[in-house]
């Protein structure tokens, strides 16, 4: 949800700043621009549209600066435009600064602002930072800085940089991620880490209410009262490679691929993380899952093999719905926050808010050092590397791995397995792994399929128990990435309304695994078909009943009833991703999408 870089070395700052950006593009689209100081002058060049038109309006322009900002947008206030476009300066064009997340109180700050003769021209709510900062200018950036931080409402980062003082960026974090890079005779700033990777894997992550200053041979932290903060240096795990697409068309594409390995890396990390949780497991007697998308879907499966192996309770429930409702939480509650960015908002601040009511927060995160990660009262990590592509794909199963594996170790901790029921938990997860890989020679049947399918304009997804949430992801994909409009329902939801949608034109896709819902949704199945649906089945393969079902039957390897969700996604992944592939969608960047969504 936009993405700021920064760049301070001896380097020409515009290359720099251009490939930190395409590498943030997946966080925002909508616009991009930059500022570097050219000579004595700030110069601020911006576009509509993606980072290659900003790059095409940049060509031959030959920049020498070694210092900058950049800017990767998507849009909150005010429609994507030039002027709308960041970096946003004052009057003067002194001060430019570049801005993710939102500035609550811009409004009654552009009045107070305007009514001291300032003139704005956008619409944005960026723009106040700017006349705040030249407002507050007395020859020195940083004070300036400090007194405009404490005028601001909302969740942010900022950087600016100016003319007046050509040896420093300056960055602010409230909020919203920013990341420090450190190099040598060079420092970074960036909204995450795939930005930075080609050139360093030092980081500093800045903490809500802190300031970094950046010279080209020094990193300075302070919090919002001046005070020096000292940081620690963490080192990515991840390298440049694996934020590269490596032969695949796109990233998503390349990522679905990589599941087996981010599910057995998970398992690796798991295992060989000092468990011991810093509270008493036995005290929990109600947990509530938080998420959204794809990590909410996850979320919901993780539900029934908690509640199978441990018998607790376990509620799931979107992030953004549970902030404001009036849930109980006490410090009997565990709240399992999952966000493959460890940066969502909405997941955050709903975690934040159950731990001021006393509750124990896990966070299942993917960014080792994000936000949630930091926030949390321990962290369960997925070990599934970066992943580019908006649509969330490795880290979900990643995330199932993590929420079966936690399911084990709660049963286990409370007596309910013992040693070797744990590890035979946990072998059997790995054998998954092969079948997730053999799932995966599905690609090009499922390419066909999406040939087929692709001129239809709604799509039902249908599952039960353990691949109901399983329909919702397959529907959130198709709908994400293809603009096709895709419901996922309980299967036996249907007879209670949604029956009523189903004719010739419904392609309607019916997870089917020999579990104990089997002959459930057998029935379901010959619902929809004697309404003409068009069936798709996904079952195992050499399932007779279900070859003889339906339009199209796609066999996934056989698995324990436990596992059915890992390899059922995967022929939903690829064809959510072969249907927008065909029709000439942009997959890995879609529209009005951002990979990390860091407003409420
Ligand atoms: C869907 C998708 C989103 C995310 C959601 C939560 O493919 O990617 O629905 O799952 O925005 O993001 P995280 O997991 O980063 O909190």
């Amino acid at each position: 949800m936009c993405g700021i870089v920064g760049y301070i070395g001896n380097d020409y700052a515009v290359p720099i700043l251009l490939s930190a950006l395409e590498r943030l593009e997946y966080r925002g689209y909508d616009s991009a621009g930059i500022a570097i100081i050219e000579g004595d002058k700030l110069v601020v060049e911006k576009k509509v549209g993606k980072i290659r038109e900003l790059i095409r309006a940049l060509w031959g322009k030959q920049y020498k600066s070694n210092i900058g900002i950049g800017h990767t947008r998507w849009a909150t206030h005010g429609a994507p435009s030039e002027v709308n476009a960041h970096p946003h300066t004052d009057e003067r064009g002194l001060f430019a600064v570049v801005h993710n997340g939102i500035v609550e109180n811009y409004l009654e700050l552009r009045k107070e602002l305007e009514e001291k003769g300032h003139h704005f021209r956008s619409e944005t709510d960026t723009e106040v930072i700017a006349h705040l900062i030249a407002e507050y200018y007395n020859g020195n950036l940083f004070d300036a800085v400090l007194k405009t931080v404490k005028r601001l409402k909302g969740a942010f980062a900022f950087a600016v940089i100016t003319p007046l003082e050509k040896d420093k960026i300056i960055g602010v974090k409230k909020g919203s991620p920013l990341v420090v890079g450190l190099g040598k005779g060079e420092n970074f700033l960036a909204s995450d880490i795939p930005a930075i990777l080609p050139y360093t894997r030092n980081t500093i992550s800045l903490d809500d209410g802190e300031i970094a200053v950046l010279k080209r041979d020094s990193v300075e932290v302070y919090n919002f009262e001046g005070v020096p903060v000292s940081k620690e240096v963490f080192v990515v795990p991840w390298d440049i490679l694996s934020a590269e697409k490596g032969g695949f068309k796109h990233f998503m594409l390349k990522e679905i691929f990589e599941q087996p390995k981010a599910i057995a890396d998970t398992i690796g990390g798991f295992l060989s993380q000092d468990l011991t949780l810093p509270f008493d497991i036995n005290r929990i007697n109600r947990v509530i899952t938080i998420a959204c998308g794809t990590s909410y879907h996850a979320g919901l499966i993780g539900k029934y093999w908690l509640e199978k192996y441990t018998g607790i309770p376990n509620e799931v429930i979107y992030a953004s719905e549970f902030r404001y409702a009036d849930i109980p939480v006490d410090e009997n509650t565990l709240i399992l926050a999952i966000s493959q960015s460890g940066e969502t908002a909405d997941t955050r601040f709903a975690a934040l808010s159950a731990k001021e009511k006393g509750a124990s927060v896990i966070g299942i995160v993917n960014v080792v050092g994000s936000s949630l990660d930091r926030e949390a009262d321990f962290t369960l990590y997925t070990h599934a590397g970066p992943e580019i592509g908006v649509a969330a794909t490795k880290t979900f199963t990643a995330q199932l791995a993590i929420l079966y594996l936690f399911a084990q170790l709660m049963a286990r901790r409370r007596g309910l397995i013992d040693r070797d029921g744990f590890y035979r938990a946990v072998e059997k997860l790995n054998e998954v792994t092969r079948k997730v890989e053999k799932a995966l020679e599905l690609n090009g049947e499922l390419e066909n399929l999406a040939s087929r399918y692709k001129k239809f304009k709604n799509f039902l997804y249908l599952g039960r128990w353990l691949n109901y949430p399983i329909a919702l992801e397959g529907a959130l994909k198709l709908k994400e990435i293809s603009y096709i409009h895709a419901e996922g329902y309980p299967a036996g939801e249907m007879k209670h309304g949604p029956i009523a949608l189903i004719d010739e034109n419904m392609p309607v896709v019916i997870l089917a695994p020999r579990d104990r819902v089997y002959e459930k949704i057998i029935a379901n199945i010959e619902e929809v078909l004697s309404r003409k649906g068009r069936v798709i089945t996904v079952g195992f393969e050499g399932d007779t009943v279900l070859k003889n079902k339906g339009e199209v039957f796609i066999g996934v390897p056989e698995v324990g009833e436990d596992f059915t969700p890992f390899v059922n996604v995967i022929p939903l992944q690829l064809l959510a991703y072969h249907i927008a592939d065909q029709l000439g969608l942009d997959v890995d960047q879609p529209r009005n999408l951002a990979k990390t969504v860091t407003v409420e």
